[in-house]
This record gives structure tokens, C-alpha cells and sequence, in this order.
């Protein structure tokens, strides 16, 4: 087993207004993983990030980084990590190039080395222009790459960022994407939080799934697709069904669902190939002229929406 990087233990977060966001949260990330944190708003996984990254403490339990105890030694364990959390709006009169100074300097980075480094994040995130303009006049998108330059200045081996690719256009989200999955080809370890499952199953290896403040799954994007017991075929008929023949189709057990879309039948049910079999050779028998069939892989969407989807309201 790899070195476990990022961990916490029993981790609960109550906070003042009553409100339970986190309630016995273990978790283990090992080094070279990268994590798509996934859940409905109000989760706790913002919650988890701040306590994580030493912004909030824990009403109990604990978090670790490499081992240590980040709400107790933050500044020895924080110094494996590059967060992006949130801004706060006292820096907008400041440019990056000042700011990424500054937080530099608190991270103890050499002048030399800094200069360079701060010239090179501005470059991967795509704003190398905007080194010396003032925060206030960066659009949303460009103060969220500038996010993700100061979480790449001193170059961490862990990478936690909170919903990373918020608020950039389709091609800031590639740019961003392919700067994640560059950092994950270098062995960094990365967790992030974001509702955006296909850039989750695009980038990310595993997926950690939070609802309610509890984990609800934790596993491999392919190890998810695969567990999931419901399955879906789609079948192209010579001519579509008729009402009498949808009704037939619904009366039979084994299918949980069918939908008509773009001319195919598509037949969701929970089993495995002879269960399949069994459904084509009923839908035979029913009239219908099967031309083809074939399986519709489930998406991490699908997964999500069976797992959370159903619960109604938030946290
Ligand atoms: N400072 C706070 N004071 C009181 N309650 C809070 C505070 N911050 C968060 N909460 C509550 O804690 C719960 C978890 O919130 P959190 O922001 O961690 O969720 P999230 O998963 O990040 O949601 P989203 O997807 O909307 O970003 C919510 O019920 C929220 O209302
Ligand atoms: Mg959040």
C-alpha cells in the first residue's frame, strides 16, 4: 500500500447554528492518488477542505497531512500543500505578482527561486499578462486561475482545491483540466471538490462520494461503473413499438424502466446476462423487430443520481 497522504479520523464539524456538516468522516488518500470529491450542495465537502487546510477547526476528531495533525502543527503539515480555498476580498488592491510575492515569502520560498516560480504559474494558468494589474480588475474566471497559481507557487506534492474549475469558460476548463492532469502525471496527489462529473471522470482516478456529511462510496471511477447493479441496454427496432406493445413491455418484472429516445428502446434492469437474454427473448415474443442491441455503459452521473439522487432537500 502507498503512503497515505491526506487522512482524517472521526472527523465531526457542528457548527454554531446547530448545523451537523460532517459527522465521523474517515478518509484515506495515498500518495499519486487523484480524487474527485463529489456531492449535492450542502455535503460538507467545503467543510472538509477548510478543516483540511487549517481554515476551521473540527469540533472533533482529526485531520492529518503526511501524518501530521494539521489543526494542530498546520504550518509543518501545510507546507506539503497547495489549497485553493477562497480569497478573501481585502487583497483586491493588490496585483498578483504582489500577492504571489507576499505568499512566497510566508512560504519561505528563496527570492531567486520565487521570481521564476511566479512568472512560471502565471504561464501555466494562461495569464501571464495580468502579473501586474490589480486583483479587483480580474474577471471571475482569470481570479480563479490566479487561485490556482498561488496553490502551485511553491510547488506542493499534495494539491486541495475546492471546486477548482468555478466560474471558467469551456476553454478555461480544459486549460485547468490538462494543468490537473499534468500535476497527476508528476505524482502529485490530488483531491478536489466539484460538481462537474464528467471533468470528475475525466481527470479523476477515484471518486469520494459525500452526502449528508458521511461517506457514501469511495472507489475507483471504473470500480464504480462497474458495481453499479442496474444496467441499461439500448435496442434499435425496425419499426417503433406500439402503445399496446410499450404497455406489454411494462408488464414485465425483470425491467425497471424503459424509455423511448431517438428511436431506441432503452431498458434499464438490475441483474446480470442471463437477465438481459431473458428480456430480448420477451420483447421478441411480444412482435418487436430487434435490428441491434448493445449495452449503454453507465456514466458517473448515472452512479451519482442512483446513489444521492434520490434523496430529497439538502445536507
Ligand atoms: N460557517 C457556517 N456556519 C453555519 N453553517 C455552515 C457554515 N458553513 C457551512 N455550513 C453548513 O454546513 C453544511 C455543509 O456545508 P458545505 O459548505 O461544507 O457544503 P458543500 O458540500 O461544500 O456544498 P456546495 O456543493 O454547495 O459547495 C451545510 O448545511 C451548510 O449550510
Ligand atoms: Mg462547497
Amino acid at each position: 500500500m502507498s503512503k497515505v497522504v491526506i487522512e482524517t479520523s472521526e472527523l465531526m464539524k457542528k457548527y454554531k447554528n446547530g448545523v451537523t456538516a460532517l459527522q465521523n468522516l474517515n478518509l484515506k488518500i495515498e500518495e499519486g492518488d487523484c480524487v474527485g470529491y463529489l456531492g449535492p450542495n450542502g455535503a460538507g465537502k467545503t467543510t472538509t477542505i477548510k478543516i483540511l487546510t487549517n481554515l476551521i477547526k473540527p469540533t472533533a476528531g482529526h485531520a492529518y497531512i503526511c501524518g501530521i495533525d494539521v489543526n494542530k502543527k498546520p504550518k509543518e503539515a501545510l507546507r506539503y500543500v497547495g489549497a485553493l480555498v477562497e480569497l478573501p476580498g481585502i487583497y483586491e488592491y493588490l496585483t498578483p505578482h504582489e500577492l504571489l510575492t507576499y505568499l512566497g515569502k510566508v512560504r519561505m520560498m528563496s527570492k531567486v527561486n520565487l521570481n521564476r516560480r511566479i512568472k512560471e504559474v502565471l504561464r501555466t494558468v494562461g495569464i501571464p499578462a495580468w502579473e501586474h494589474k490589480k486583483v479587483r480588475s480580474l474577471s471571475t474566471g482569470m481570479r480563479q486561475r490566479f487561485l490556482i497559481a498561488q496553490a502551485l507557487l511553491h510547488n506542493p506534492e499534495i494539491l486541495i482545491m475546492d471546486e477548482p474549475v468555478f466560474g471558467l469558460d469551456p476553454k478555461g476548463m480544459k486549460d485547468i483540466r490538462d494543468v490537473i492532469k499534468q500535476l497527476h502525471k508528476e505524482n502529485k496527489t490530488v483531491f478536489l471538490s466539484s460538481h462537474l462529473l464528467h471533468e470528475v471522470s475525466e481527470i479523476c482516478t477515484k471518486v469520494l462520494l459525500l452526502n449528508k456529511g458521511k461517506i457514501v462510496s469511495f472507489d475507483t471511477v471504473d470500480n464504480l461503473t462497474k458495481m453499479s447493479k442496474t444496467h441499461t441496454i439500448k435496442i434499435e427496432l425496425l419499426k417503433p413499438p406500439t402503445k399496446k406493445q410499450i404497455a406489454e413491455i411494462k408488464l414485465i418484472k425483470i425491467i425497471k424502466d424503459i424509455n423511448i429516445a431517438d428511436g431506441h428502446l432503452g431498458i434499464s434492469f438490475d441483474g446480470e446476462r442471463n437477465t438481459c437474454s431473458r428480456i430480448l427473448t420477451e420483447l421478441v415474443s411480444l412482435g418487436l423487430k430487434i435490428v441491434s442491441y448493445w449495452p449503454k455503459s453507465m456514466t458517473l452521473e448515472d452512479i451519482y443520481i442512483s446513489i444521492v439522487g434520490e434523496e430529497k432537500g439538502i445536507g
